[in-house]
């Protein structure tokens, strides 16, 4: 029914309504306006400019910072009224970052980032952020988000790491997938549900340099392994939309890269949704990638390449450029329409056309206070406790503590980037009731526990007097150091080295000297290297970054009102030469001439490596068959017992280890995992289903496929082997 909606409109449109369509302008840019109230009227002639005059099928974004979302409704509202003059009535469709929780308006709910979410191993959770964030968005009178980020986050330098669900492709395809269910619902029309975008399509997250949007070299192999098979999920699993790598992958600009976005995307996935460009890259393709001789050629390259909405387009050159290229027969009209088909089936979809104004239905469901709770528990089934020496922790609530360290008191390294502002770091922004950790500690022991010894200067050296440090010290039971990394997002969070940063390597050694218990908290994006300092900690807390909620979780779980159960969703490098995955090759693993450490491949912390403040056990792995035969599915069983004196959550984890393959198998792979909880002394038995193919890896000639012999299965301590046979 829709499709015949969208071809009699099709047929009624003129070419310049059509490639108005596949515009998409910044607000700043229609507006032109920086400070944007419930009652701001945007100048007509503004709107007649963009909306009236060329039509433009898409807004995205926000203006310097965050508005209150009756202010984003107010300016949704004018977007649809000018509509109204254009010759169809097309409502403008509204894209925004939402990646964490609808960052760009005040005092939305912000979860963790992705990496945070990951080391909760909990799909659930997952899928109902996605349903919040959702609601949220749509509550402000937006109906599309760009997101999930299924980049595999292998590259860790990259400063978008912290958006991906980390190192494994299972958690990201996994995880992928329950967000845009989250996001989607069953309806795109409900007042609950918003369209998804999965990006970037496809290599973005391994740029060689790890600067962001620079080139990624990619085998096949690899790129079918690690880098496709969510975005194939995720298809399957109904996205809306796709937005395209901006680098180049094996040399080839994501934009231009017909063989990915046809041959692969269309033919082989059976993509429907639009592909929307990356800011400006159409432009790119001649200014930075050149292989656009001409920006004329650049929009060529681009739309017979396949992308369906020019995401900022300089000036209005994308449009104009091109009307000449179709009139000029360069592209053709029944690209155009393919493309313009695809984005007004999107409209139909999400109700556009039935109502384009923010619904009355939805604007209730901003902010309600259980949206709190989700996110607090977020935020605390991230948290991942990484060492814990003589049970330093959990701490005693009648003790005194110095807290201090750049993250003390600090929202933007809870928060990270997409927070109120793109960067992440306008602390004047965030809600008054919304603490940071020094508070939510305070707020936990009393005032008269703590002494404040933070300050919020990720940047300046030297910025802390060691004089001040022993005289607080003196005083206290414990010290918590705060320490990682600010917000950051893009390419302004490129970094040369993995390292933590030199004054807070010297903050911590200042800390330790004092001689009291060091616990060190840290929130941060990527894994920043602590080897130089923390075999001298006695407790370390990872807790990424985690959103509004994030210091009353590191507040419960130092404290102990919450026993940590998050583990790693990436591998905690020890030294910048040692940056690998934990599904390495075995030869990239091997003992040195003098004893049992590893030289080559010796992480401070494994991926899935988190500790609890009570014990498991694990009973032997049951499974209903030794061997698989063909297409059938197996049970693999295993008890856990909570053998420790506190309630608690695990993640269990199923790696299959294939012992001999035709490519060089990785040493383990991670294939199931379900978070449980257990009462004290409680035993539960978790089971998981598994075929051949949850078992298979791209061959040399590019097929997925399993092949027959021993396969190593792996949960907790215990292993067993099975057989398949073809
Ligand atoms: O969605 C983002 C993308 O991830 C990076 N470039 C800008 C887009 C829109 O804000």
């Amino acid at each position: 029914k829709t499709d015949i909606k969208v071809d009699s409109l099709l047929k009624l449109m003129s070419l310049e309504e059509k490639v108005g369509q596949m515009t998409q302008l910044t607000l700043n840019k229609v507006f032109r306006t920086k400070e944007i109230t419930e009652h701001t009227v945007i100048p007509k002639k503004n709107l007649e400019n963009s909306i009236v005059k060329y039509n433009i099928g898409s807004v995205l974004n926000s203006v310097n910072h965050a508005l209150e979302a009756g202010a984003w409704r107010n300016v949704i509202t004018q977007l649809q009224n000018a509509t109204k003059k254009t010759p169809h009535n097309i409502p403008v469709l509204y894209g925004i970052d939402a990646i964490h929780g609808a960052g760009y308006t005040l005092n939305a709910t912000l979860f963790p980032h992705n990496i945070g979410m990951a080391a909760t191993r909990n799909d659930a959770l997952v899928k109902q952020a996605a349903q919040i964030t959702a609601k949220e968005v749509r509550a402000s009178g937006i109906r599309w988000n760009f997101d999930p980020v299924l980049d595999v986050g292998r590259q860790q330098l990259w400063s978008r790491f912290p958006e991906t669900f980390g190192e494994d492709v299972t958690l990201v395809t996994n995880m992928g997938i329950e967000t845009i269910k989250g996001y989607e619902g069953d309806d795109l029309k409900s007042v609950n549900s918003v369209a998804s975008c999965m990006k970037h399509f496809v290599g973005y997250s391994a740029p060689k340099s790890g600067k962001d949007r620079t080139p990624a070299y990619l085998s096949d192999i690899e790129l079918w392994e690690y880098y496709l098979p969510q975005f194939k999920a995720a298809v399957n699993a109904g996205a809306a939309t796709i937005m395209i790598n901006s680098g180049t992958l094996n040399g080839v600009p994501g934009h231009a890269n017909e063989y990915l976005l046809k041959t692969v995307l269309r033919d082989q996935f059976k993509f429907k949704g639009v592909a929307v460009s990356d800011w400006e890259d159409i432009i790119r393709l001649h200014t930075k990638h050149k292989i656009a001789k001409t920006p004329k050629e650049a929009v060529k390259i681009a739309v017979n390449a396949g992308i369906d909405m020019s995401m900022v387009p300089s000036n209005y050159s994308f449009y104009h450029l091109l009307i000449e290229l179709v009139n000029a027969g360069e592209v053709s009209m029944q690209r155009i329409d393919e493309a313009v088909g695809r984005i007004l089936k999107l409209k139909f979809d999400l109700g556009l056309f039935d109502n384009p104004y923010p619904e009355k239905e939805a604007i209730d469901l901003f902010g309600q206070e259980s949206y709190k709770n989700a996110a607090l528990e977020a935020a605390r089934e991230s948290v991942t406790l990484l060492k814990n020496t003589d049970h330093i922790l959990p701490l005693s609530k009648n003790k005194k503590v110095l807290v201090m360290g750049p993250g003390a008191n600090s929202h933007a390294c809870l928060n990270g980037c997409w927070s109120y502002t793109w960067q992440g770091q306008r602390e004047d922004l965030y809600p008054e009731q919304e603490v940071t950790i020094v508070q939510a500690i305070q707020e936990k022991i009393g005032t008269k526990n703590v002494i404040d010894g933070s300050f919020s200067d990720f940047k300046n050296p030297k910025n802390f007097k060691t004089d001040l440090i022993n005289k607080n010290a003196k005083n206290a039971d414990y010290i918590v150091l705060c320490l990682g990394e600010n917000a950051y997002a893009e390419s302004p969070g490129s970094i040369d080295d993995l390292t933590l940063d030199a004054n807070q390597i010297e903050l911590a050694k200042a800390a330790i000297e004092t001689g009291k218990p060091v616990i060190l908290v840290m929130t941060e994006g990527r894994p920043r290297i602590v080897s130089s300092f923390v075999d001298n900690i006695a407790g370390v807390l990872q807790a990424y970054w985690p959103g509004s909620q994030g210091a009353n979780a590191i507040a419960d779980v130092l404290f102990g009102d919450y026993n940590p159960n998050g583990i790693l969703p990436y591998t905690y490098p020890r030294a910048t030469g040692d940056l690998l995955t934990y599904d390495h090759k075995f030869s990239e693993t091997h003992k040195d001439l003098k004893g049992n450490k590893p030289a080559v491949f010796y992480p401070q912390w494994e991926f899935g490596f988190g500790l609890s403040y009570t014990t498991f056990s694990f009973g032997e792995i049951q499974v209903s068959s030794k061997e698989i035969q063909g297409n059938e599915t197996i049970k693999i069983s295993i008890s856990v017992t909570n053998s420790g004196k506190r309630d608690g959550k695990k993640a269990i984890e199923l790696y299959s280890k294939d012992e001999y393959a035709s490519i060089a198998p990785s040493v383990k792979r991670l294939r199931k995992y379900k978070k449980i909880a257990l009462k004290a002394g409680e035993t539960k038995t978790v089971t998981f289903q598994l075929n051949a193919k949850d078992m298979s890896f791209v061959n040399q000639q590019l097929q997925r496929v399993t092949e027959p012999g021993n396969f190593r299965l792996i949960i907790g301590n215990k292993q067993t082997v099975i057989n398949y046979v073809k």
